[in-house]
């Protein structure tokens, strides 16, 4: 078994981390931006598949990596976990749709709410004591469904029907521009001091430093790493400002 995942302020990899580490202790969990991650795939039978929602689909560096790899699922057998900040619909069923077109066999299909990671919009922001206890009750979940799964049940959320199209009408349509592909649109303002910080984080490498300010590329998925972690809060995508720094860790007191 291997855990792989998309994390941008770190909720998706804390849920991965937990479910691998009760289900098997010797199985790792790796980022999608792991230098060996399609060799690791290749070596597991059985995957747990991480991401966050974004607007009820799978970031665009999920479903591109699935695709760009179409030849490493045939056979695997995958649960899909999403995170969410509320609603995702058929969040799961994104990446598994596609991943069983491409010859996996789907375990089922994995909803945690967490913490919303939008930093730059006052949308769905919690105090710090309530984000600890979506997590608290994130946890929960997730404890349980481990329990359910070393019974041989595994989780069906958004994997049926009914939310495909829950999903697809109550949200994903609306947003289809948005989510078509990478955006151009991530924005660094004149507060920034071209530390690096988050080029370094990026996992699409988007991000450069020219002339000690950070300059964008046209590829951002939209995961909010850079954001969630500039000390000068210089970066914002769909909001001016940001709002607060949505970070797991912040929430869990590391
Ligand atoms: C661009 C963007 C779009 C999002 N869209 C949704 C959404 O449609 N529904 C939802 O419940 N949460 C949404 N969220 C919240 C995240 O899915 C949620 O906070 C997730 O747990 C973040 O995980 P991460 O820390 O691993 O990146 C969105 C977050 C981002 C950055």
């Amino acid at each position: 078994m291997i855990g792989i995942y998309l994390s941008g302020t770190g909720n998706t990899k804390h849920c991965v981390e937990k479910i691998v580490g009760l289900l098997d202790k010797t199985a790792a969990a790796l980022p999608l931006e792991a230098a060996d991650i399609v060799e690791q795939i290749k070596n597991n039978d059985t995957i747990i598949f991480g991401y966050p929602t974004q607007f009820s689909n799978a970031p665009y560096m999920v479903r591109d990596f699935i695709k760009e790899n179409r030849s490493i699922w045939k056979n695997k057998k995958i649960l899909c976990v999403a995170t969410m900040g509320a609603f995702s619909g058929d969040g799961a069923g994104c990446a598994a749709r596609l991943l069983k077109k491409y010859g996996a066999t789907i375990l089922g299909g994995l909803h945690i709410k967490m913490p919303d990671s939008v930093c730059d919009s006052k949308l769905l922001k919690k105090s710090i004591e309530q984000n600890r206890e979506i997590i608290i009750q994130a946890d929960k979940k997730i404890e349980s469904v481990a329990k359910q799964i070393g019974q041989g049940k595994y989780p069906k959320d958004g994997i049926t029907w009914i939310s495909h199209m829950a999903g697809l009408f109550g949200q994903r349509l609306w947003f289809y521009k948005t989510t078509a592909g990478y955006t151009d649109k991530l924005k660094i303002s004149t507060d920034c001091v071209g530390c690096g910080l988050c080029a370094s984080l990026c996992p699409m490498k988007n991000i450069s430093v020219k002339n000690d300010r950070a300059v964008a590329g046209g590829k951002c998925t939209m995961c909010y790493r850079c954001i969630s972690r500039c000390p000068q809060k210089a970066v914002t995508l769909l909001g001016d400002a940001v709002v607060e720094q949505c970070r797991y860790d912040r929430y869990i007191g590391a």
